[in-house]
């Protein structure tokens, strides 16, 4: 058990004062838990070996895994790489601070830790005005995972930290809920051509207005998915792992309109009441006690009349915001998987949301927290 310094720091009134014997911790080869825009990150000098080795054993994580190098400025990271491609210069002008994650080629100065042995090295300057100054503090490029132990879901909540790595880090800092909620888009840049490697708060139009057409790795297409043999061996090594899950069983009801997952129009009661009943139809047939219901705001509030009507089990129904703001919704899935981790719950059923902006990455992540299981009514 180490001595974990906890401290509250208000994010938008801190000091450095609050921020040093944090950076003092890191810049020394110990391990810090932060909060950037997107999620709670676990930091260590991405120069120090023991320190990395500490950050893979305080999460239980494989170190198969690569970690993201977060910088204080763009300059920082080119010590880092290799060559900063014209691509990656375009990124970095529009989306430096902020989710994106970019992928390098590496140089001789990252660490085989780092990197898991690959050639690459994923580089991010995050937007969270605290993040930046610790980073900034502590004189060194900052490694840091998602600060949850490996297996749960990501924290966007110093919570979640606290539960997770107690005992286990050196230091937490609570500065209070994460904006995003889902972590960094993660994009190859080392071509001519942005490859997306993990959707999230930077989009793929967002990125195409700036450097043209983005593909998307075929690992995170539905085709493509659960065939890496089909489709090329995962280029983010991370896309194999299932993370992000809660620890019930969770599925995707398939709703029979489209049979699509974008069926869910904001304003349009007839699709918001097809998806409540093909959730009900399907905790109608399930075995367990008490099912949980992950769905938006629209669709809980035509549920309670129709279940009383279908007569299903004991349900837990959560809500992630309203279908018409994915960035609320966003926000809120990873609360809501480690809410039902506190509830009795071993099944989830829930609703496919539409995949407008962030909403790609919404149901990137619950698709992997489903493991892809999809049933139909
Ligand atoms: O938003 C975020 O990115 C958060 C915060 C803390 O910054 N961090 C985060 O780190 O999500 P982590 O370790 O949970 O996820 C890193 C992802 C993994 O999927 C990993 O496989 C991928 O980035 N990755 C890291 N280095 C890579 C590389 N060289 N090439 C391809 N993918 C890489
Ligand atoms: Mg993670």
């Amino acid at each position: 058990m180490k001595a974990t310094r906890l401290q509250v720091v208000d994010p938008q009134h801190f000091t450095d004062a609050d921020l040093l014997p944090f950076a003092r911790l890191l810049a020394a080869g110990g391990t810090v838990a932060f909060p950037t825009e997107t999620v709670y990150g676990l930091g260590a000098d991405a120069t120090n070996p023991a320190a990395l080795s500490s950050v893979f054993a305080a999460k239980g994580r494989p170190s198969d895994n690569p970690l993201i190098v977060h910088v204080a400025a763009p300059q920082d990271c080119e010590p880092l790489v290799r060559t900063v491609t014209p691509l990656a210069r375009v990124l970095i002008a529009r989306f430096w601070p902020g989710p994106l994650t970019i992928v390098l080629q590496r140089s001789s100065r990252v660490p085989d830790l780092v990197t898991a042995g690959l050639e690459t090295v994923a580089v991010r300057l995050p937007a969270h005005p605290l993040a930046r100054r610790l980073i900034a503090l502590a004189g060194v490029p900052i490694a840091a995972p998602s600060a949850n132990r490996s297996g749960r879901p990501s924290p966007t909540r110093s919570g979640h930290v606290v539960t997770d790595l107690m005992g286990r880090v050196d230091g937490i800092i609570d500065g209070g809920p994460c904006a995003v909620g889902l972590e960094s888009t993660v994009v190859d840049a080392t071509g001519a051509q942005p490859v997306i490697l993990r959707p999230g708060g930077v989009t793929r139009e967002m990125m195409a207005s700036v450097a043209g057409p983005v593909a998307i790795h075929p690992a995170l297409t539905r085709a493509g998915v659960g065939e890496e043999g089909h489709s090329g061996a995962p280029r983010s090594p991370g896309m194999k792992y299932t993370h992000y899950a809660p620890r019930a069983r969770l599925v995707l009801a398939r709703t029979s309109r489209s049979g699509a997952t974008d069926q869910t129009p904001p304003a349009n009661p007839a699709a918001v009441a097809e998806v409540a009943r093909v959730l009900l139809a399907l905790a109608q047939r399930q075995q367990a006690e008490t099912i949980g219901i992950l769905c938006t705001d629209e669709t809980a509030a035509v549920l309670g009349a129709l279940a009383a009507e279908m007569k299903p089990p004991p349900l837990v129904v959560k809500t992630l915001g309203s279908a018409a703001n994915p960035e609320e919704m966003a926000a809120n899935l990873f609360l809501r998987f480690r809410e039902f981790d506190d509830s009795p719950v071993t099944l989830i059923l829930a609703q496919p949301l539409p995949e407008k902006a962030i909403g790609h990455a919404l149901m990137n992540r619950l698709e992997k927290a489903a493991g892809h299981q999809w049933e139909e009514a």
